[in-house]
């Protein structure tokens, strides 16, 4: 695992290089990553290519030794390119081009843009094919699945529509078009989201432009991607991942790419609040689960956050070191720390790097300095990888239909994911988020929270693995749409029912309302004791008792066992969780949203059921990983609070429950063991 910044020589004149490499050496930094902004440098007139200045500072890293991570501009055209060819700025959904200055803001599929992206690559990759000492390209920087309006957008997604459909009729039978009069007669009538009344178009059409504005950035990102390969084709590609608002299908875009990387900024403020989960585990586990290999962080937390927003909290002692280990600890085989030194100018400049403006090292690079020093006693080797038993799954289309139609004020997809996540974590379980699409046949339990757009594959798929003995755990609001995203015409959850042995009777978006529950097995109730670990018997968090809120289905009972009843409304004593054995294997199904009490006790009851090897103990906030090689074991255990922990913790296992072990960690300390194999 190697560790390193990012950095901006165009930022700093030449006087700063010569010593910022030197300080980058003895402080242990094994990679770099620069270029991404920095078109305007490398062509400053059109067609006049100047890479003089980066050949100086490539040969200065070259010489020390630090591998470098060279990536394409493309996110940031110069000027002169936007005064000359407006037409490749995006357009809004408001109709306008969107305000130059800012980034990101070049329309992916713009023919001229695209011209203008392969002589720049063309010039740039040849330049530096021969250097060695390049590990990787990054393409371009966080890309996002724009909603761009312009007119070659325009066209584009009429030729999607009408590739898709064939004839105006289908799409009016897939958009349900009777509705409003939206029928279209022409495909001329198609245009892209216009206005700002978005949650009122066609949630179908909706849909679709999602699908193509994703698309459209897998497509851009596969373009550039040929160009390097043409010229270096064993070159390492990725970019530079994030969850901006408008995501693209993370599958698709890394299908083709080398390895995932990911921007990892955690919080700096730990909420008092047991019920906000803060914990980046979850982003990592996402970013894992991609490529189902590990992955690296192209930036990383290294300061206080600010800019477009009021800053942040600075990063609480032991965090900068904390939470690259812990990304170290979800399988990541690079850490970047974003940056080396704070902006002087430009919108980012309290985005704060390692170093200050100032250029005196202080805490929190004495902390980068510990953290290589860490890394240098205790390497985690590449090979090393995650392997778990249980794992969540992500459907992408399911995300963009949440999006288009929030289905209950506090209720966000990704937050029903992370809960889960969460809860696994808590019951010492590690756990893959993977693909909805993907195999998961290999894993004892798996979870498929609010898969609200579903076809009959992945019911299938479902089907098959309880069938052969899984777990699998559905949950309200799943099932509810086909993949044209209109509503099922039947009892809901749809094409699940038969495996959930249960049905909806009715449901109620309760919203933020908390409501109590009554959990009704017995070792279900045992098993709730049990979670909550000595160190957190006074908390809140022990305090609170198990209640449900957001959404409440009502169920009819086919074939399943009731786990939990409501405890409250008109529908008291009417079953919330329930529990239906299928085949050789079980399927929960949650009809509501439970505490995080009640959700970690639940994950609790069903990895005891399902034999999934835990750890007993832990306290919250405290998470535990395993990297693995033929070699060895590496064991990771990460106290990701800012309170000091202690705790006994007990391996449970297909061979029983192991001998209780003492640890104490300082806030945000990871202990690393290994363990040869
Ligand atoms: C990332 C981006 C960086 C920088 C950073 C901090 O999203 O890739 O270029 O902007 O955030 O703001």
């Amino acid at each position: 695992m190697k560790i390193g910044v990012d950095y901006y020589p165009e930022h700093w004149g030449e006087d700063y290089w010569k010593e910022d490499v030197a300080a980058m050496s003895r402080a242990g930094v094994q990679i770099v990553r620069i270029g991404e902004f920095a078109w305007g440098m490398m062509e400053p007139e059109e067609g006049k290519f100047d890479f003089q200045w980066l050949d100086k500072i490539v040969s200065m890293f070259t010489e020390a030794g630090i591998e470098i991570v060279l990536c394409t501009p493309t996110c940031t055209p110069p000027q002169w390119m936007f005064e000359k060819y407006p037409e490749i700025i995006q357009v809004g959904t408001d109709g306008k081009r969107v305000p130059i200055g800012i980034r990101g803001h070049r329309c992916m599929n713009s023919p001229l843009f695209r011209d203008k992206v392969k002589t720049m690559i063309q010039k740039l990759v040849h330049h530096f094919k021969d250097n060695e000492n390049i590990a990787a390209w990054q393409i371009d920087n966080e890309l996002e699945a724009n909603f761009c309006c312009c007119p070659v957008c325009a066209e584009k997604f009429r030729e999607y529509v009408k590739k898709k459909y064939k004839t105006i009729e289908k799409v009016n039978e897939a958009y349900g078009n009777d509705v409003w009069s939206g029928r279209y007669t022409s495909f001329s009538q198609i245009n892209p989201p216009f206005g700002t009344h978005q949650t009122w178009l066609n949630p179908s059409y909706m849909l679709d432009f999602n699908r193509f504005a994703s698309e459209s950035t897998v497509e851009y990102l596969n373009f550039q991607a040929g160009l390097i390969r043409e010229i270096v084709p064993q070159m390492k590609l990725t970019t530079n991942n994030w969850l901006p608002e408008n995501i693209p299908d993370f599958y698709k875009l890394f299908e083709n790419m080398d390895f995932v990387s990911y921007d990892n900024y955690p919080t700096t403020v730990i909420p008092e609040d047991p019920e906000e989960l803060y914990s980046h585990a979850f982003h990592l586990d996402l970013m894992r689960g991609i490529k189902r290999k590990n992955f690296w962080i192209m930036e990383e937390l290294s300061g206080s956050l600010g800019s477009w927003m009021p800053m942040t909290a600075t990063p609480e002692p032991g965090m900068i070191k904390g939470y690259a280990l812990q990304a170290a600890a979800h399988g990541a085989d690079a850490v970047l720390h974003f940056r080396w030194r704070t902006a002087k100018s430009g919108a980012e400049m309290f985005w704060h790097g390692l170093i200050d403006q100032s250029n005196i090292p202080g805490r929190r690079f004495e902390e980068f300095c510990s953290l290589t020093g860490t890394l240098k006693e205790n390497p985690v080797p590449e090979e090393t990888e995650i392997h778990n038993q249980a794992a969540i799954l992500y459907s992408t289309e399911s995300e963009y239909a949440f999006k288009i139609q929030p289905q209950v004020e506090g209720m966000h997809y990704f937050t029903q994911l992370k809960a889960y996540h969460d809860a696994f974590t808590a019951n010492g379980v590690g756990v893959d988020m993977i693909d909805a699409n993907s195999d998961f046949s290999g894993y004892r339990i798996v979870v498929a929270p609010a898969l609200f757009l579903a076809d009959e594959e992945l019911a299938g798929r479902a089907e098959e693995f309880v069938r052969k003995g899984g777990h699998f755990v559905l949950t309200n609001r799943s099932g509810v749409k086909d993949e044209n995203n209109q509503c099922v015409c039947r009892a809901l959850p749809g094409i699940f029912a038969d495996l959930a042995g249960v049905y909806v009777t009715e449901y109620d978006p309760v919203g933020l309302k908390k409501q109590r529950i009554r959990i009704q097995k017995d070792s279900w109730k045992q098993g709730s004791i049990l979670c909550v670990s000595a160190e957190d018997k006074d908390t809140a968090f022990a305090r609170d008792e198990l209640c449900c809120s957001l959404w409440c289905d009502i169920l009819g009972i086919e074939t399943a066992d009731v786990l939990a009843v409501y405890g409250e409304n008109f529908y008291e004593n009417a079953p919330a969780v329930t529990r239906n054995h299928f085949g050789q294997g079980e399927c929960y199904y949650v009809g509501t949203v439970l505490n995080r009490r009640g959700m970690i006790s639940l994950i609790g009851e069903i990895v005891r059921v399902a034999g999934a090897e835990h750890i007993m103990g832990l306290p919250l906030g405290v998470e535990y990983t395993v990297r693995e090689s033929e070699k060895e074991r590496i064991h990771f255990l990460f106290n990701n609070t800012n309170r000091k922990k202690k705790m006994e913790l007990r391996r449970v296992n297909a061979y029983g429950m192991g001998e209780p072990v003492k640890y104490e960690l300082e806030p945000f300390e990871m202990q690393i063991e290994r363990q040869m194999l």
